[in-house]
């Protein structure tokens, strides 16, 4: 049961209370992207408690209504939970956001349903991105839930989408980004979504979640409840976050600087978990960074198992730097529980430490993007004439969601492509697109009854797979081009064109 639970209450009151002494902005948010969803539209804000910069959402996405979470909710919540951006109308809605193609990408999507449609009744709903499932968002009314990813796009842009499952309207509290280190969170194939997250050190008496301006990179760290065998340790000195081992998890000083020991010593630290899903693989993060000044006749020396099985050690935590140690290959269990356990090795004076640790599970992300080229020229196409439709997320994957009035070929690319466009009755005005040059596989345009101006473009002569063409009712001036009529008459194009063409060169 990782997300839900009254730690995660008492860990947003406690970003109140702690991040409250620390009121100040940062120019160290480069990167960043923080949506506040349901927030006006051009408006922007400074968060008061972490000094993050938050901005609409309104040029993100073309649908959904704004509404504000009742206050009675929101109050131990940072701002951006205050105000949501429901989904009423249609099964997919999406989200367009840019980034950098082949970086590394924390996102993160929040949810706080705080009553917000007065209804009482929370929503169950799937969170996508691009075409694949991420995960499915179940919620409490007044407790918020975090999705996080760990993922590299391999387009300029990704979708975040939200998908009306049947269990209510789907919503969205705010959408973050976090550029990462390259050399973070490696993995071979596949991305990370985060199961858990957690700072073990900290001591009964002080107890809170830590995230920007604490962690340059904006995770959120959440404090460690589970501690009757445990006690802490703590070091008022800085953690080197840059040591060469550590390469590149930039971990804050104020999580590393406490640890976690067993209360009697001769035992060992586990972590025992209920894993989400038995047939999933993992990938665990623990950190290390020893607080104490050690004597010359003193030595810790720790091995690290997993389910039973030594997977790392014996080791020694560094002297106030950090030591990441993950396992190079995914892992399953094959069973429901994992146990990561920290132990003493025989010769080691002192008992063991861990500071703080990650579990993620990693997602393979199988079903493929519509072609770049097709989803360029569609955008364009799509902005030129305003279309709003369905017209969301990628145009032709899944095919549940297919864009309307477009089809694709799933089988005999790698991936899909748009051999299918019909806009007839859509309002357009203005000239044909210069775009749907670009939509090299298509085979059927339909552009008829609207009111197109301007001339009839050659290049509709010069698509090699095109059969079928209606520009009936509309006010082309011009003459239709040569090459169409010769397809059309050596019966390679079945051509509808509109009655009354002004032909301005004889014919
Ligand atoms: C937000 O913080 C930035 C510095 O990071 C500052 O330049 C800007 O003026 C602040 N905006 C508001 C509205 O306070
Ligand atoms: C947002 O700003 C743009 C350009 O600055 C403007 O065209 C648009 O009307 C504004 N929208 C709102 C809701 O104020
Ligand atoms: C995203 O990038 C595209 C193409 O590079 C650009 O046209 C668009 O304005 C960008 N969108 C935003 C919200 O910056
Ligand atoms: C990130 O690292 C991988 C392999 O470790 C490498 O192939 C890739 O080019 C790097 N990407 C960037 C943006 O540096
Ligand atoms: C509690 O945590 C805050 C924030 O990290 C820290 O500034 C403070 O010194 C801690 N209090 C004690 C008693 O250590
Ligand atoms: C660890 O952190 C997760 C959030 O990542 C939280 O749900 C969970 O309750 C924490 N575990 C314990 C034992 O407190
Ligand atoms: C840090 O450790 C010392 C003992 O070494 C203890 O007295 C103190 O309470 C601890 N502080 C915190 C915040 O845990
Ligand atoms: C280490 O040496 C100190 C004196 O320098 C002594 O008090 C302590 O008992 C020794 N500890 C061990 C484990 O030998
Ligand atoms: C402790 O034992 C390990 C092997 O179990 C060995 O690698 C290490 O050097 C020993 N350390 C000391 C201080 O004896
Ligand atoms: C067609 O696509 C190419 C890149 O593939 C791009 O350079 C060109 O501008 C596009 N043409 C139109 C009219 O959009
Ligand atoms: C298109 O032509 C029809 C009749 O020829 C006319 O009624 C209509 O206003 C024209 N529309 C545009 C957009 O020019
Ligand atoms: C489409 O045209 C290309 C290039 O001429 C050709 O290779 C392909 O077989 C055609 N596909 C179909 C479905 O006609």
């Amino acid at each position: 049961m990782p997300w839900t639970s009254k730690q995660l209450l008492f860990l947003v009151a406690g970003f109140a209370l702690n991040l409250m002494l620390l009121v100040h902005s940062r120019d160290d948010q480069s990167g960043f992207i923080s949506i506040d969803c349901g927030l006006h539209a051009n408006s922007s804000y400074n968060e008061t408690k972490t000094g993050i910069k938050y901005i609409s959402d309104a040029t993100f996405i073309d649908t959904g209504e704004s509404q504000s979470t009742l206050p009675s909710y929101g109050h131990e919540y940072q701002d951006p939970y205050g105000s949501v951006r429901s989904f009423p109308e249609g099964a997919r809605n999406c989200y367009k956001i840019n980034v950098t193609r082949g970086n590394k990408y924390l996102i993160r999507a929040s949810f706080l349903y705080g009553n917000y449609d007065g209804q009482d009744k929370i929503p169950e709903f799937e969170l996508h991105l691009g075409p694949n499932l991420w995960d499915t968002v179940s919620l409490e009314t007044s407790i918020a839930t975090d999705k996080e990813l760990i993922y590299v796009p391999l387009r300029n842009y990704i979708h975040v989408c939200l998908v009306n499952t049947g269990s209510g309207v789907p919503f969205i509290s705010a959408l973050e980004l976090r550029p990462l280190p390259n050399a973070s969170y490696q993995t071979k194939t596949g991305s990370l979504a985060l199961v858990t997250r957690n700072d073990t050190g900290q001591t009964p008496d002080n107890r809170t979640g830590y995230r920007y301006p604490f962690d340059i990179l904006d995770r959120f760290w959440y404090l460690y409840d589970d501690l009757d065998d445990w006690t802490q340790l703590n070091t008022s000195s800085t953690i080197n976050s840059e040591s060469e081992s550590e390469s590149g998890y930039q971990l804050p000083s104020v999580v590393m600087s406490t640890a976690s020991t067993p209360k009697y010593p001769s035992d060992s630290l586990s972590i025992i978990f209920s894993l989400p899903d038995i047939n999933a693989e993992y990938r665990s993060y623990l950190h290390f960074a020893e607080v104490e000044s050690l004597q010359l006749n003193q030595s810790r020396l720790q091995y690290i198992f997993r389910n039973g099985d030594r997977t790392f050690g014996p080791f020694s935590p560094p002297y106030l730097s950090t030591e990441t140690i993950y396992s190079t290959d995914a892992w399953s269990t094959g069973v429901n529980d994992v146990n990561i356990s920290i132990t003493r090795a025989e010769n080691s004076t002192l008992p063991p430490i861990l500071n703080a640790f990650e579990i993620y599970m990693v997602k393979h992300f199988v079903e493929p993007e519509t072609n770049q080229e097709d989803v360029d020229a569609i955008s364009y196409i799509k902005s030129t004439y305003n279309i709003k439709r369905n017209w969301q997320g990628d145009p032709c994957a899944p095919q549940v969601y297919v864009w309307q009035g477009v089809k694709c070929n799933y089988q005999e690319f790698e991936s899909p492509r748009i051999i299918s466009l019909n806009l007839s009755s859509s309002g357009l005005t203005g000239e044909i697109a210069a775009s749907i040059s670009n939509l090299t596989m298509v085979q059927s345009l339909d552009l008829s009854n609207n009111s197109l101006t301007g001339p009839i473009p050659d290049f509709l002569s010069k698509f090699p797979n095109l059969t079928v063409l209606n520009l009936e009712k509309n006010n082309f001036t011009g003459s239709v081009p040569v090459g169409l009529i010769e397809k059309k008459n050596n019966g390679f194009l079945s051509l509808r064109k509109q009655r009354f063409v002004t032909y301005y060169r004889g014919y």
